[in-house]
């Protein structure tokens, strides 16, 4: 989309009923835009593929439902605006519409007239906010050191080391830390910090895709390389040219990746799939990883060498149980910011509840905290939050460590129930994942599923 926000934008309309789609093409065909239809997901994937403004999706189609493709339509294309379509009117399905990543949500039977309003609003703002976006990119830093809140001396150490390593040139960085301890936030923080912060930061989870896909995401292929490569392709790292690349979940890199990313580290070139041309390049690499890669190379999990030349530059994020004096101003950072988001009239929280948080284990650490506010601030309407707005039980307090798991007598449900004991597991193995999955007889993978659920605010209320 160039010049006007709106003129000849491309629309995707997805939805399996052919009438719904003639009649929405219509009358935004009637409005000077481009539209194209899908009668499925996995049509709407492959347009999406080829280039669209924005995404009217439909939640309940024939290959699934428009809500879970979500996130995998967002890593395809970030800058597409999606627009959900629902039959229920609902907090909950627009909140997590929104929360997966969706511009807007609307419910069925659209209003024609409504919809055009809302895809030039959006297409607009979308505009303004990439403008805004490069220009500040440019002169200034979106994210100061200061982002990284807390006051522990933990955490003033975290700033202190990333504000010097974002003035080192290019060495490599290593972010270790559990789960929603700001590995993310303090990727960006390093890049957007250094003299690199005019040049892109690509990021990308090693576990999210497939070695060949990551392969070719990174390094790029050339034409013919395989079957679908009918063009070269540049990888993130030449896409990152003068920039930084962050590599989340290093951990679970393949062996084989791990050596091309090695012999890149090392040699500051690498071949693109298919090629025999090396390409040479200069990008930070900003590793990061929940894992304890330490003992994945004691496994063999993990190439030793790699593992040293990553470490140049270490940095561990601290859990939050161990910096119980930053949970007051994290709560009233996320109080603040989702006050307004949200246009609440929330201003504090009380003492007691305070104090309370504080005495939480949070094995999600600040992404755990961060949800727990919001969910607070979401559903309140009072000027100062008490405990009863937060899920808050006894047992989840950091101190009690006796043998037995302790369930608190309240009736929880089923979930419920299970989250609790995730919870004292986490804090009795000090949010050691794999220690914790063994207490309870469970795998690694189910504690993950139950943690991100966790960390899901309304799914739990
Ligand atoms: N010190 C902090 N100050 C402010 N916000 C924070 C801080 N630490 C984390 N956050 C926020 O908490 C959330 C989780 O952090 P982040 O995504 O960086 O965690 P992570 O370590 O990458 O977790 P994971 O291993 O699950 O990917 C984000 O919204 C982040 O902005
Ligand atoms: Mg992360």
């Amino acid at each position: 989309m160039v010049g006007n926000a709106m003129n000849g934008a491309k629309i995707l309309v997805v939805d399996d009923e052919r009438l719904i789609r003639w009649s929405i093409r219509e009358h935004l065909a009637a409005d000077g835009f481009e539209v194209v239809e899908a009668a499925t997901l996995a049509e709407a994937m492959s347009q999406v593929h080829n280039g669209v403004d924005l995404v009217l999706l439909d939640n309940r189609l024939p290959d699934g439902s428009g809500l879970a493709a979500l996130p995998a339509l967002r890593l395809a294309a970030p800058d597409t605006i999606v627009i959900m379509l629902t039959a229920t009117n609902s907090v909950e399905a627009a909140v997590e519409a929104m929360k997966a990543g969706a511009w807007h949500y609307l419910t069925k039977p659209v209003n024609l007239d409504e919809l055009a309003i809302k895809i030039h609003h959006a297409l607009e703002t979308a505009h303004l906010r990439r403008e805004v976006k490069t220009l500040r990119e440019v002169v200034t830093a979106p994210w100061g050191e200061e982002t990284i809140v807390g006051q522990s001396a933990t955490i003033q150490e975290v700033r202190r080391l990333l504000g010097k390593i974002a003035r080192t040139p290019g060495s490599t960085v290593l972010l270790t830390g559990e789960s929603g301890t700001g590995k993310d936030l303090a990727a960006k923080v390093v890049h957007y910090n250094s003299a690199r912060a005019t040049k892109p930061f690509m990021n990308i989870t090693c576990s999210a895709l497939q070695e060949t896909l990551l392969e070719s995401e990174l390094f790029g292929h050339e034409k013919g390389a395989f079957t679908d490569a009918r063009t070269q392709k540049r990888g993130l790292l030449e896409l990152a040219a003068g920039g930084s690349v962050f590599l989340d979940e290093i951990g679970e890199m393949s062996l084989g990746l791990q050596s091309k990313i090695l012999r890149f580290l090392e040699e500051k070139t690498f071949k693109r799939v298919g090629g025999a041309q090396d390409v040479s390049i200069d990008v930070r690499i900003i590793a990061a990883t929940n894992r304890d890669l330490q003992a994945d190379v004691a496994a063999g999990r993990f190439r030793e060498d790699l593992f040293y030349r990553l470490r140049v530059l270490p940095v561990e994020l601290p859990p939050l149980r161990e910096r119980q004096g930053d949970v007051p101003v994290l709560v009233d950072f996320f109080l603040k910011r989702f006050a307004q988001e949200f246009k609440k009239p929330v201003r504090r929280v009380a003492d007691r509840a305070m104090q309370a948080l504080a005495r939480q284990a949070w094995p999600g650490n600040v992404r755990e905290l961060r949800n727990a506010v919001e969910r607070a601030v979401l559903l309140a309407d009072t000027e100062e939050l008490t405990q009863s707005d937060f899920l808050l039980s006894p047992a989840r307090a950091t101190q009690p460590q006796s043998q037995a798991f302790v369930l608190p007598d309240e009736g929880l449900d089923m979930d419920q129930l299970q989250d609790e004991l995730v919870r004292q597991a986490l804090a009795r193995s000090a949010g050691n994942q794999t220690r914790a999955a063994q207490l309870l007889g469970l795998s690694r993978d189910q504690i993950r599923y139950r943690l991100e659920r966790m960390a899901a605010p309304i799914a739990n209320g």
